[in-house]
C-alpha cells in the first residue's frame, strides 16, 4: 500500500463510508472478533439492562451483546456513519431480543438520558476521539451510579507498528486512558491484555493485541 491508500484506510476506519466502507467493515468483524468478545465478556451484560454502544460499524459483533439483554433490555447504538447505522438496523432489528436504537450521531451530541444507563462499551473508538476527557465525562453522565465501562483498545505500542495509524489516530498509553478515565471520575477495575499475534488486513500484515480496560462509575 502507498501512503495514499493507507490514508484512505485510516479516514474509513474513523467512519465508513460508501462501498468501500462496506468492504472495511466486512474486514473489521474478521480482524476485531476477538476484542470485541473479549470486551463483551468484560462488560457482562445481563437480561432487563440498558446498554449504549459506541461506533459497532455495521453491528454483526454486536449480537452476543443484545441477546444477552433479552426481550426486556435495551440497546442503544451511537454511530455517526450513514452506511454503518443503516447496515446495523439490518443487521441487529431483527433478532427478537433487547429493542435496539441507534442514533446517527457522535457520541457528543447523542441524545442519551442522564444517569439511565446500566453499561457502555466501544470497541476500537478511543482512536478516533480528540477530546478524551470530554468523552469520558459524557460517558459518566449518562451511566446509574454503579454502571460500567468497558474500552476495547489496540496498545500504544501495537498502533505506533501498524502504517496506517499515522494518519489522524490518537495514540494514547493505557496510563494515559486510566488518568483521563479517573480524572472523569470513574473508579478503575480490571485491564486485561491478549496478544493476538499477526493478522491479515487487507494486504498487510499487522501486529494485533487487545486492551480491555474496565471502570464503574
Ligand atoms: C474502527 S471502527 C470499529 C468498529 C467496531 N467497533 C469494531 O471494533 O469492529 C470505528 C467505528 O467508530 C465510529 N466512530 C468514530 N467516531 C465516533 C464517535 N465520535 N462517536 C461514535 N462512533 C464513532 C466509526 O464510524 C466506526 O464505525
Amino acid at each position: 500500500m502507498d501512503n495514499y491508500d493507507l490514508q484512505t484506510l485510516a479516514s474509513q476506519l474513523a467512519c465508513p463510508y460508501g462501498e468501500d466502507g462496506t468492504a472495511i467493515a466486512e474486514k473489521m468483524n474478521e480482524t476485531n472478533a476477538f476484542i470485541t468478545e473479549r470486551s463483551i465478556e468484560a462488560l457482562a451484560p445481563t437480561a432487563g439492562e440498558r446498554i449504549v454502544e459506541i461506533g459497532p460499524g455495521n453491528g454483526l459483533l454486536s449480537r452476543p451483546l443484545i441477546r444477552a439483554l433479552e426481550k426486556n433490555g435495551e440497546y442503544i447504538a451511537l454511530e455517526p456513519s450513514v452506511e454503518m447505522v443503516e447496515q446495523a438496523w439490518n443487521n441487529l432489528s431483527g433478532l427478537g431480543a433487547a429493542p435496539v436504537t441507534i442514533f446517527t450521531d457522535d457520541s457528543f451530541s447523542a441524545p442519551v438520558i442522564t444517569h439511565s444507563v446500566d453499561g457502555v462499551m466501544a470497541v476500537n473508538v478511543l482512536y478516533f476521539i480528540d477530546d478524551l476527557d470530554a468523552l469520558f465525562r459524557k460517558i459518566a453522565s449518562w451511566l446509574k451510579p454503579g454502571g460500567r465501562a468497558v474500552f476495547g483498545v489496540r496498545s500504544d505500542h501495537c498502533l505506533k507498528a501498524i502504517p496506517y495509524t499515522r494518519y489522524g489516530f490518537h495514540i494514547r498509553s493505557l496510563e494515559d486512558i486510566k488518568d483521563s478515565l479517573l480524572a472523569s471520575g470513574f473508579h478503575l477495575v480490571e485491564t486485561s491484555y491478549y496478544d493476538e499475534g499477526i493478522q491479515l488486513f487487507d494486504d498487510l500484515e499487522i501486529p494485533l493485541d487487545a486492551l480491555i480496560i474496565q471502570a464503574i462509575m
